[in-house]
């Protein structure tokens, strides 16, 4: 099978809700109406879904309980055949704009990583990702923080959280401090908003690669932007169908990107909450569109192009192919 590249995966929204569960019984924590009779995490909408990512969050506060996280989420990804993630981390969770707190937080994930390198051989890196939701000062902390740790795998600035708040050049700030600090960029757009959020944020943030960015397929000139700047996409059907975007795999637009020459590669975004992981993507994606091997290694060297890591990473990592 592929080799897989997860280019868009939440840290905690990737939670295994075995390690949650148990977690919660050490603490002490209630978790009532935290899990759905699936296995996974409940949640009714795309509002009630970014409270319930946030109760999920802040189970996990010690940096011990942060490695337990990140070890667990990346042995995950490699038992579904991912070669490469790229984990979006939130310092807006963890550190709240404290840089010590930032710098232990980094140690124990970096530590989770390794551990689960030497076991799997995955490689990772990560994306400071700022909540939208909690406003653009916060942002610039998350900029600053992103910025200042100088960390080998702190490779980009993320903007996830709810949509439909706050306009993105509130967040040009942040994402200016990023870009003079040598950081790449993305931001979710065009998830819960349509094409025009895209154009938004590719105008007021200058990205290197949007996370969803689906609803651009209703705006042709949009799309044509986006082949001219060889924006890449990292898409989440799975999610996508899950929250409501799109009423079936068959009507997701990753088919009509990648027809269209877009760079549109597949991640699962928050497994445990949308009962996916990238098996299941690939299979819903061969049943919706009748991709196999030859479709899924071109989204893997497009995911690889829209990557942020270095060029000896992409190099060894294409080589794995
Ligand atoms: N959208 C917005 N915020 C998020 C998401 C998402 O898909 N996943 C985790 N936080
Ligand atoms: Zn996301």
């Amino acid at each position: 099978m592929t080799a897989k590249i997860e280019l868009h995966l939440h840290i905690e929204g990737a939670a295994p809700p075995a390690l949650a569960r148990e977690l919660a019984a050490r603490k002490g924590v209630d978790t009532s109406g935290m899990f759905a009779e699936g296995g996974g995490y409940a949640w009714t909408d795309f509002t009630d879904f970014l409270r319930a990512y946030d109760r999920v969050a802040a189970l996990f506060a010690t940096p011990e309980d942060h490695r337990q996280l990140a070890e667990a989420v990346l042995r995950e990804c490699a038992a579904h055949g991912v070669i490469y993630a790229e984990l979006a981390i939130s310092s807006d969770h963890v550190a709240e704009g404290d840089s010590v707190r930032f710098a232990e937080y980094l140690a124990a994930i970096t530590e989770g990583a390794e551990a689960a390198r030497a076991a799997t051989g995955i490689e990772a890196n990560f994306i400071a990702t700022t909540i939208r939701h909690l406003g653009p000062d916060r942002a610039v902390h998350a900029a600053r923080l992103a910025v200042a740790c100088d960390h080998p795998r702190v490779v980009g600035l993320g903007l996830a959280g709810d949509e439909r708040v706050f306009h993105p050049a509130d967040f040009a700030p942040a994402f200016e401090i990023a870009r003079e600090g040598g950081l790449k960029l993305t931001a979710h757009a065009g998830e819960a908003c349509g094409a025009d959020s895209v154009r938004a944020a590719m105008d007021a943030l200058k990205l290197d690669r949007v996370d969803h960015g689906v609803r651009a397929i209703e705006d042709p000139a949009l799309l044509a932007r986006i082949l001219d700047e060889r924006i890449h996409l990292a898409t989440c059907p799975g999610s996508n169908v899950a929250l409501g975007s799109f009423p079936d795999w068959r009507s997701h637009p990753i088919a009509p990107f990648r027809a269209l020459g877009v760079s549109a590669s597949v991640s699962t975004d928050d497994p445990p909450f949308f009962a996916t992981d990238m098996d299941r993507e690939y299979v819903e994606l061969t049943a919706a569109f009748g991709w196999g091997e030859a479709e899924f290694a071109a989204i893997a060297r497009d995911a690889l192009d829209g990557a942020f890591c270095d060029a000896g990473t992409k190099a060894a990592l294409a080589a794995k192919l």
